[in-house]
């Protein structure tokens, strides 16, 4: 069966869930230059640059089931769909409401899961699934479980996926990334973060596109740590394989 990346552009399809914004909009901006058509889903798709910029927009609230359940998900031909959509808390378990943990859990997790079957279920062809997961996943953090938590399980579910989407089509790929902190202030709101010791969400989406390009294995996981060398903050370091959780003390 024919690999995703052997494919002229024109003939693949992105699904960019979350791509309205940072990491998932920088990803959205490389397949686009790249020739593919290029969906993005997030609860701002609908503002009128999405059309004029080359995308298909998808208004989507991954926090709300009828809206997941009414996405629009089919695409023809064989598909990379990015599980970008995200949202940061740092809050002692304690202190944080009821409502907060359901909505996190909902946008982190069982929303994407929800639409990702669907898209899966439709898919005419192979997928290529990019997953942006973190390496708050498996680092050792403060007040920040249930973020953390919802990472990991993001990097858990997709490997789990590996072995039913290569049954379906053996030429499905699938990709799970964990970067570090980007310079992304949206993401941090209310948080005091010295951006400049960040990595750039642009040339981070450069190396996750490449590497999926160039990706031959049904899976692969990487991780984009910033470096903290003096000198060379924030500077991307990319490594191959998945990583231990480091002790909580
Ligand atoms: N920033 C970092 O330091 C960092 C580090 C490691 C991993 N990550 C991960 O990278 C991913 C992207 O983060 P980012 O830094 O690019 O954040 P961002 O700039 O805040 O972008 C978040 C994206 O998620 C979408 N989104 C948020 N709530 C949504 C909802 N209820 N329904 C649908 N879409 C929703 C947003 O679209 P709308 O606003 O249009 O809904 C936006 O496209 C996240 O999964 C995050 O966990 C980030």
């Amino acid at each position: 069966m024919t690999e995703v990346n052997s494919l002229p552009p024109g003939a693949r399809t992105a699904l960019v869930i979350g791509g309205t914004r940072g990491l998932g909009r920088q990803l959205a901006l490389r397949t686009r230059d790249s020739g593919l058509t290029t969906h993005v889903y997030g609860r701002s798709a609908h503002r009128t640059e999405e059309a004029d910029q080359g995308f298909v927009p998808h208004e989507l609230d991954l926090c709300d089931p009828v809206s997941v359940a009414a996405a629009p998900v089919t695409a023809p031909g064989p598909l990379y769909v990015f599980w970008v959509a995200g949202a940061f808390l740092k809050k002692p378990l304690a202190r944080t409401a009821d409502e907060d943990i359901e909505a996190l859990t909902r946008l982190l997790l069982t929303g994407p899961l929800r639409l990702l079957r669907r898209i899966l279920d439709a898919a005419p062809a192979q997928v290529h699934l990019v997953t942006i997961a973190s390496s708050s996943g498996w680092r050792r953090r403060e007040n920040e479980a249930l973020y953390c938590a919802l990472k990991a399980a993001q990097a858990t579910v997709t490997r789990g996926l590996v072995p039913e989407l290569v049954e379906d089509h053996p030429a499905s790929r699938v990709t799970v990334v964990n970067p570090g902190g980007l310079a992304v202030p949206d993401f941090h709101s209310g948080l005091e973060i010295d951006y400049g010791t960040m990595m750039d969400p642009a040339e981070v989406a450069g190396i996750i596109w490449r590497t999926v390009r160039e990706q031959t294995t049904s899976y692969t996981e990487m991780q984009i740590l910033r470096s903290r060398e003096p000198g060379r903050e924030g500077v991307p370091l990319v490594s191959f394989g998945a990583r231990a959780p480091e002790p909580p003390l």
